[in-house]
C-alpha cells in the first residue's frame, strides 16, 4: 500500500520504518530539509533500538521528501507532526493544520487518500480536520469525499519497534466501515503476524497478535488521552504510597509486587521512583485537563497525578539534603539524564528540575548518561555542570550519587570500586534499581524511594 507519513519525528519515523519493513511503500515527508537530507544519507535523527536493522531491511520501500507533490496518489496519509503545548496547556494544532492545508492543496479530486491522525490531538480534531480539508477543496470547486480517521499510537520510546510490530491493540477510529477496512489492510501483517520477525526483535513467546478495536474517531482520540492519563496516574499512585511506605518503614517494591498480583490491578507501571518524565504524560495530562475545563468539567484524578509527580521530584531533593546535611560546596553526581532508559530523549526528564535546584543550592554537579549527554548538552547550553566520561569519572570525588535513569549497564557496574572513588558514600537511588542490602554491604549510605535498608 502506498503510504505517506507527514512528520519524521519520533512517531512518524518509527511508524514509517515499521510500515516499510512490513512491505508498504512509505514516503516520509518532513518540512525540515536538514532532517530529510540526514535521512536520505542514512543517518538517523533519533536513537531507537532496532532502527538500523529495520531501516536497512526496509530501505527499498522507503523514500524521504520535503514536498507534498504527488501526495494525492497515496492510499493513506498519516499525520504524525508535533502537537506542542500552548501556555494554557491546550495542544497547539498549528502543525496539524498546516499539514492538512498542504494535503488539501495538493488533492485534485481524482483520488482521496484516507487522512489519519496519528499525532495526539484533542477530541474532536478528526472532525475539525475533515471540515478544513473539505472547505479547501470546495474552494477549488471540488466536492470532496475525503475520509479522516484517528489511529492513535501507543509506542514507548526505547521499545517503539517492539510496540509497533507486536502491539496489544490497534485502535481505529473511523467514520465508516470502508475507511476502517483501509486501515485494517494497512495493519494486516501485524494483525495476522504474517511478517518475518527481525532478528533484533523476535516475536515474543506466546504473542498471538493485537486486539483490533474499531470505533469512531472521537472515541479513539479520547482513548489515547485516557490511556496516558491512566498510566501517569498509576505511577503517581505508587509514588504517593512510596512516601507513606517510607514513614511506616515498609518496602514499596514488595507492596507494588503484591498489588500487581491482582490481575485487575496488573504489575505494570507500578515502579516507584523520581516521577514520570518525557514528552507525553505531562503534556497530554495538561491538554486533557484543558479540554475538560473548556466543557466546564474537571478531572481531579488527572490533576492530582500531576501534583504528585511534581512533589515526587522535590522529595528526591529533600532526600539528598537530609543525607548530605549541607548541599553548598558538595559534589553531586547525577547518574542518568534520559527520561528513561533506551533513549537519548531528555525532554521533561526529572534530571532537569533536580539539577537546577541543586545548582541553586550551591552544589557542584557532575553528570553521566551512556546515550543522552549530547542531547542534554544541546538542550541546556551553558549549564554549569561537568559532563563525565564514564561512571568512574563521575564517581571520583563525589559526596553523593543520585541515580535518575535505570540503564541496565548501571546495574552491572562495579559499585565496590566506584564507591572507593567517592569522597562520601551517599547513594540516592531514584529508580529503586538496586537491592538496598547489597548497597549497604558495599558501604553506601543508600536511600531508595519508598523503602528502607
Ligand atoms: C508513553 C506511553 O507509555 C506510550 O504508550 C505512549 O504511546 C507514549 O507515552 C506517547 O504518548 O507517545 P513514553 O513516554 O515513551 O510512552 O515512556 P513510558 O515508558 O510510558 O515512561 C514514561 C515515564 O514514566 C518515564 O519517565 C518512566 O521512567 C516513568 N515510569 C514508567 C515510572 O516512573 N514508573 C513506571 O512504573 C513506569
Amino acid at each position: 500500500m502506498q503510504v505517506t507519513i507527514i512528520g519524521s519525528g519520533y512517531v512518524g519515523l518509527t511508524t514509517g520504518v515499521a510500515l516499510a519493513y512490513l512491505g508498504h511503500q512509505v514516503t516520509l515527508l518532513d518540512k525540515n530539509p536538514a532532517v530529510v537530507s540526514a535521512l536520505v544519507k542514512g543517518s538517523c535523527t533519533i536513537y531507537e533500538y532496532g532502527m538500523d536493522e529495520l531501516m536497512q531491511s526496509a530501505r527499498h520501500n522507503i523514500s524521504f521528501t520535503t514536498s507534498f507533490a504527488g501526495i494525492g496518489s497515496s492510499r493513506v496519509i498519516l499525520i504524525a507532526v508535533g502537537t506542542p503545548p500552548k501556555s494554557s496547556g491546550d495542544a497547539d494544532l498549528g502543525f496539524v493544520e498546516n499539514a492538512v492545508a498542504q494535503i488539501a492543496g495538493h488533492l485534485d479530486g481524482t483520488n482521496y487518500p484516507v487522512i489519519v491522525n496519528k499525532s495526539t490531538v484533542p477530541p474532536g480534531t478528526a472532525s475539525r480536520v475533515k471540515t478544513l480539508v473539505n472547505n479547501i477543496l470546495l474552494g477549488k470547486g471540488i466536492y470532496s469525499g475525503v475520509k479522516v480517521a484517528s489511529n492513535p499510537e501507543f509506542l514507548r520510546e526505547g521499545t517503539a519497534f517492539l510496540d509497533a510490530l507486536y502491539p496489544d491493540r490497534i485502535i481505529i477510529g473511523a467514520e465508516d466501515r470502508s475507511t476502517t477496512e483501509v486501515l485494517i489492510e494497512l495493519y494486516n501483517p501485524i494483525i495476522k503476524q504474517s511478517f518475518t520477525a527481525p532478528a533484533c526483535l523476535p516475536r515474543p513467546k506466546g504473542y498471538a497478535g493485537p486486539v483490533l478495536f474499531a470505533t469512531n474517531p472521537l472515541n479513539a482520540e479520547l482513548i489515547k488521552y485516557a490511556s496516558n492519563a491512566f498510566l501517569a496516574m498509576k505511577i503517581s499512585f505508587i509514588n504517593e504510597f512510596a512516601g507513606l511506605a517510607e514513614l511506616l518503614n515498609a518496602d514499596i517494591v514488595d507492596v507494588a509486587y503484591g498489588m500487581g498480583l491482582d490481575s485487575r490491578i496488573g504489575d505494570k507501571f507500578l515502579r516507584a521512583g523520581v516521577g514520570w518524565g518525557g514528552s507525553c504524560f505531562g503534556k497530554d495530562a495538561r491538554a486533557i485537563l484543558y479540554t475538560a475545563q473548556k466543557y466546564g468539567y474537571s478531572l481531579p484524578l488527572v490533576q492530582a497525578a500531576i501534583e504528585v509527580n511534581d512533589r515526587q521530584k522535590k522529595l528526591v531533593t529533600s532526600k539528598i539534603r537530609s543525607s548530605l546535611k549541607t548541599i553548598p560546596g558538595s559534589t553531586i553526581g547525577i547518574i542518568g539524564l534520559a527520561f528513561k532508559p533506551g533513549t537519548d530523549d531528555c525532554r521533561e526528564t526529572p534530571a532537569t528540575d533536580l539539577i537546577s535546584e541543586l545548582l541553586n543550592m550551591g552544589a557542584f554537579i557532575k553528570v553521566y548518561d551512556p546515550m543522552a549527554m549530547e542531547n542534554y548538552q544541546k538542550q541546556n547550553p551553558g549549564l554549569p555542570v561537568e559532563y563525565a566520561a564514564d561512571l568512574a569519572d563521575l564517581a571520583a570525588g563525589c559526596d553523593a550519587l543520585v541515580l535518575l535513569t535505570e540503564w541496565e549497564q548501571f546495574k552491572n557496574a562495579d559499585w565496590q570500586s566506584l564507591r572507593q572513588l567517592m569522597k562520601k558514600n551517599v547513594f540516592i537511588d531514584g529508580r529503586n534499581l538496586f537491592d538496598p542490602r547489597v548497597m549497604d554491604e558495599l558501604g553506601f549510605v543508600y536511600h531508595g524511594v519508598g523503602r528502607r535498608v
